[in-house]
């Protein structure tokens, strides 16, 4: 009986490293490989230095095209996050490019603005439509929690499903989008023979269909890192991308420390409640 279990146990084990593959290159999605994050896992945490430099790649980079419209500047001051000095936040919002509109002043109209710490971090558009117009009819997403909105498409059959799922819950693994803005990061490369790729559009490896409107935003040596990082496509790639996943998911430092810290008090407590209940019931014959 135990042989024939450990055998079936053997059968799913092989079925579950061998069809998942089989199945996502028959469907056409990309295979997107797991990165090393420091906020992985049970403790990890994230890096303050990778998201201050994966502030300074989307500044510099990708706030030509995208908003972030729901992280405010007083948010990189705050503690879990790149916690800049204030003081430095403050100017950088005061000359951010994006003014913001408020209003109405005693004539009645709207005014321009420059943003202070309170301020959400806006992108170049003041709408989908004029972002659209500029960018060929594409519009760059807000990318405040695009790295919760993304995930890595997996497509095995139905039951091998909840051991994925099973296997995820024991790695604590939650950086899929993470993953996923890294590969689309690297991802560009020319089509391959025979692709049909439509005009204006990119071939990407990790965009679903393989073709995306954005044009490749990082080339080696784009942003100049001050710690020493050595300034690459791979180095921007991942820290835009931790720096996205901590604007997704802000308080993922605290929620991991308080978790740990009601683990550490359920276990006192159960140790409590055990010989509380000795002593009880110590004193009844049964
Ligand atoms: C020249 C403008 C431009 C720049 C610069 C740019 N993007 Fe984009 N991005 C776009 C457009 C346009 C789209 C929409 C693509 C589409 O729908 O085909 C897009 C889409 C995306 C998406 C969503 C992909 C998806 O799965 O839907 C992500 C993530 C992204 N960009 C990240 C970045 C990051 C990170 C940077 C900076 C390193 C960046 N972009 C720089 C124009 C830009």
């Amino acid at each position: 009986m135990i042989k024939r279990f450990s055998y079936a146990l053997a059968g799913i084990v092989a079925a579950m490293a061998l069809v998942p593959a089989a199945a996502s290159a028959a469907e056409g999605h990309a295979e997107i490989a797991r990165q090393h994050w420091s906020f992985s896992g049970f403790t990890g945490q994230f890096d303050k230095a990778q998201l201050q430099r994966g502030f300074q790649v989307y500044q510099q980079i990708c706030s030509n095209c995208h908003s972030l419209k729901r992280v405010a500047f007083r948010n990189l001051v705050q503690p879990g996050g790149p916690e800049f000095p204030e003081a430095s936040v403050k100017a950088l919002a005061h000359d951010w490019p994006n003014k913001i509109t408020d209003g109405p002043n005693d004539q009645g109209k709207m005014f321009e603005r420059p943003a202070l710490l309170s301020d959400p971090i806006l992108g170049p558009y003041k709408n989908d439509q004029e972002a659209r117009a500029s960018q060929n009819g594409a519009l760059p997403p807000d990318l405040s929690l695009m790295a919760r909105a993304r995930a890595v498409e997996r497509d095995p059959p139905w039951y091998i499903h909840p051991f994925l799922m099973l296997g995820d819950i024991l790695n604590s693994y939650q950086e899929g989008g993470g993953d996923y803005i890294y590969a689309l990061m690297t991802g560009f490369s020319d089509p391959p023979a025979g692709f049909h790729l439509v005009d204006g559009k990119y071939y990407n490896h990790a965009f679903p269909g393989h073709q995306i409107s954005m044009p490749p935003p990082l080339s080696d040596g784009a942003v100049s890192y001050q710690d020493g990082t050595p300034d690459t496509v791979q180095n921007y790639a991942h820290d835009v991308a931790a720096f996205l996943s901590w604007t997704a998911d802000p308080s993922l430092d605290q929620r991991k420390r308080i978790g740990w810290q009601v683990m550490l008090y359920l276990l006192v407590t159960t140790v409590l409640l055990y010989i509380g209940k000795r002593r009880i019931w110590s004193a009844i014959k049964h």
